[in-house]
């Protein structure tokens, strides 16, 4: 049994990175309070050995499978948007990891309706709060030299992603405000990490937004791409950041973690190599895309050491072909999630 002070929660610990985070975090040696929003089938099956044979494929079933989750991993039902359902989950918590966000694929109508609201964890936490924000929050400002790479100090300008109807980007950045903001007020001690894409190994049943990206550059289909700079990082990368962030006590403010950096088309000339046989994107337009880099100095400072993207798209292809995903389906032809389409 882990300790008291080795108690985290995770919050939308069911979803892609969040999977990966529970993983790293039991293997650790911590006890784990992962939140769901349904996690009664899961629950249903720990009850039932019968269950667990019918419904052994449930969205978040993957959870429960991982080593140690017998003993350290705890399941609470939980919806983020309702603060007061996250108090049980976080309650006996020295740390809260908070990574739910609705993902959305298409518009979010109300922004302000999609912030997860931080209320009530300075009562309850008293080590830290790392909040997953993204680069979202960090790029969209046109008003930065063209020539200076993005760094911590660099925000996305609100105006600017509202007038595009940019509204994740808005859902983000007002979200990781407003964290600092109650940080300020309760003394609480937050600090958030910006990932720009994240692909890698899936771990979940369920495929996510970012990794339908990886899946339809290599599949190709009928939706045009631009020839724009891409932001990469690994799953595994990103897990490992969230647990330094957690753990190295100087740590404080935002985390760019944006080590790779490559165009659509130099992308598929790389995956082209290392695996020939898929179809890939070939409707790549260019568009004379500029973007100013993005600078991980401050992430790297605290001893983040990313791995290639080589490893990241190979292993991630390894993962999409176990789990039959780079099959054709007749009559559902591969799409870009409309959320990307709109970044295009
Ligand atoms: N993937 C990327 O490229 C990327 C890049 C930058 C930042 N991020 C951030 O990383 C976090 C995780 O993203 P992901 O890629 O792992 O996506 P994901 O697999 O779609 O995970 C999102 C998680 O949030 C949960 N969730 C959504 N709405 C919720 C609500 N109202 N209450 C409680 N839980 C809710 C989902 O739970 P259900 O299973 O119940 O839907 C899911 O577990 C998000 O904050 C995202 O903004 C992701």
């Amino acid at each position: 049994m882990a300790s008291p002070q080795q108690r985290v929660c995770v919050t939308g610990g069911g979803g892609f990175i969040a999977s990966w985070l529970v993983k790293l975090l039991l293997s650790r040696g911590y006890a784990v309070h992962a939140t769901l929003r349904d996690p009664c089938t899961y629950l249903s099956i720990l009850s039932s050995p019968i269950l667990l044979l019918t419904l052994g494929d449930a969205k978040n079933a993957h959870l429960m499978q991982l080593d140690k989750a017998r003993e350290n991993l705890h399941l609470f039902k939980a919806d983020v948007l309702d603060c007061k359902t996250l108090t049980p989950a976080v309650e006996g918590c020295r740390g809260v990891f908070h990574l739910a966000t609705p993902v959305p694929e298409d518009k979010i109508i109300d922004p302000e309706a999609s912030l997860c609201s931080l209320d009530n964890l300075a009562d309850v936490v008293v080590h830290k709060v790392v909040v997953m924000s993204s680069n979202a929050a960090v790029t969209s400002n046109p008003n930065w030299p063209q020539d200076r790479p993005k760094d911590e100090s660099c925000w996305s300008d609100k105006e600017f992603c509202k007038e595009n109807e940019d509204w994740y980007s808005v859902a983000k950045l007002v979200a990781e405000q407003e964290a600092f903001e109650y940080a300020d007020e309760n003394g609480l001690n937050v600090v958030t990490l910006c990932p720009p894409y994240v692909f890698g190994p899936l771990l979940q049943s369920t495929v996510n937004t970012s990794s339908k990206l990886l899946i339809y550059i290599i599949k190709g289909g009928h939706d045009v791409m631009t020839n724009r700079l891409w932001d990469i990082v690994d799953v595994r990368d990103v897990v490992d950041a969230l647990l330094l962030l957690y753990e190295k006590n100087e740590s404080s403010g935002r985390y760019i973690c944006s080590p790779n950096h490559i165009f659509t088309r130099d992308l598929v000339d790389l995956l082209k190599k290392m695996y020939p046989k898929y179809n890939y994107v070939d409707n790549i337009v260019d568009t004379g895309h500029k973007a100013a880099s993005l600078s991980c100095q401050k992430l790297r400072d605290l001893g983040w050491e990313p791995r290639k993207l080589e490893e990241t798209l190979s292993d991630s292809i390894e993962s999409y072909e176990n789990a039959g995903l780079l099959q054709d389906v007749a009559g559902n032809p591969c799409r870009l999630p409309p959320l990307i389409r709109m970044w295009l």
